[in-house]
């Protein structure tokens, strides 16, 4: 069911790779709440070209962005406003890769030229999107900006590896930059922690099919899926969420706050533990 959350709302909405990729769901979602938007992903991921059914099917332009290239991102900004016709009232980041995680280099082994671009790729992206858009003067006041993060950024997972520490950063950058441009122009900045989904990236996890389980059965509600995360989005690009900035949102199902569930005790044998 739409509810028009986003109608006359311009958004840019990265990461989309396939069907399964989080910003897939958030780019139909926001679509059916009546938004126009910008589709955009690294070239490289272009060639794939999954993207072009996405663009169809919501009217959308694709524009192609390297999110670690600051003159990519000042044309995807300026183009995006020629193209929807305004200054831009959302964004999703959705973008995510660690080399050391591809090549499954333990994390106390990390290379440090991947740790370095895994920081570029994932979570300095993030800034440079901002800064890139604060000095265009790109996004309208109320203006909302989510990246998805995931919770080894406060709690250690091992297989996630140098990503926990990416993720840190990222969730610090939109908390400091949060400031600065809530401040200045009234954009708010929010990063979403979201469950283990089962996408290209969170598929290339060690383990990460038995981990999902495990998650599912601690979260009361299980792991939150795609299109869950993408309603979530939805309403913080809304207006209903006007006051929300700088903040960790968990959409998890209740994962976050849950030690362990009656469903693992009894796995474990527990169930008559005192
Ligand atoms: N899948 C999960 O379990 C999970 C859980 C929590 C958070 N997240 C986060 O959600 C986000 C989206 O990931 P996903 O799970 O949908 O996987 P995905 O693989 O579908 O999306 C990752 C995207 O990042 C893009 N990308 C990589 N390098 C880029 C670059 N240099 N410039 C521009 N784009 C680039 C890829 O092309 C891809 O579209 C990531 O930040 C990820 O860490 C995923």
């Amino acid at each position: 069911m739409a509810y028009n959350l986003l109608k006359g709302k311009r958004g840019i909405i990265t990461g989309a790779l396939d069907e399964n990729s989080i910003a897939w769901k958030v780019a139909e979602k926001a679509h059916e709440e009546g938004a126009t938007f910008v589709l955009t992903n690294a070239p490289i991921a272009m060639r794939m070209g999954e993207i072009k059914v996405l663009a169809e099917k919501t009217g959308s332009e694709i524009i192609p962005a390297d999110a670690t290239n600051v003159d990519d991102l000042t044309n995807l900004f300026v183009k995006s406003q020629e193209v929807l016709g305004g200054k831009i009232d959302f964004v999703l980041h959705s973008i995510g890769m660690s080399v050391n995680i591809r090549k499954k280099i333990p994390y106390a082994e990390s290379n440090y030229e991947y740790f370095m671009k895994g920081i570029d790729v994932s979570a300095m992206s993030l800034h440079k999107m901002l800064s890139v858009a604060r000095k265009l003067d790109a996004i309208n006041e109320w203006g909302s900006v989510v990246a998805l993060t995931y919770m080894a950024a406060q709690r250690t997972y091992p297989f996630y590896t140098d990503m926990a520490d990416i993720k840190a950063m990222l969730e610090s950058i939109a908390r400091s930059f949060g400031y600065h441009y809530g401040v200045e122009k009234k954009v708010r900045i929010n990063t979403v922690s979201q469950s283990p989904t089962k996408t290209t990236a969170g598929s290339g996890i060690k383990g990460f099919g038995d981990f999902f389980d495990f998650a599912n059965e601690i979260a009361p509600l299980g792991n939150a899926d795609a299109a869950s995360c993408a309603d979530y989005c939805v309403s913080l690009f809304s207006d209903l969420t006007r006051m929300v900035t700088m903040q960790n949102l968990f959409h998890d199902g209740g994962y976050s706050s849950t030690g362990i569930s009656m469903e693992i005790m009894n796995k474990l044998g527990l169930e008559n533990a005192e």
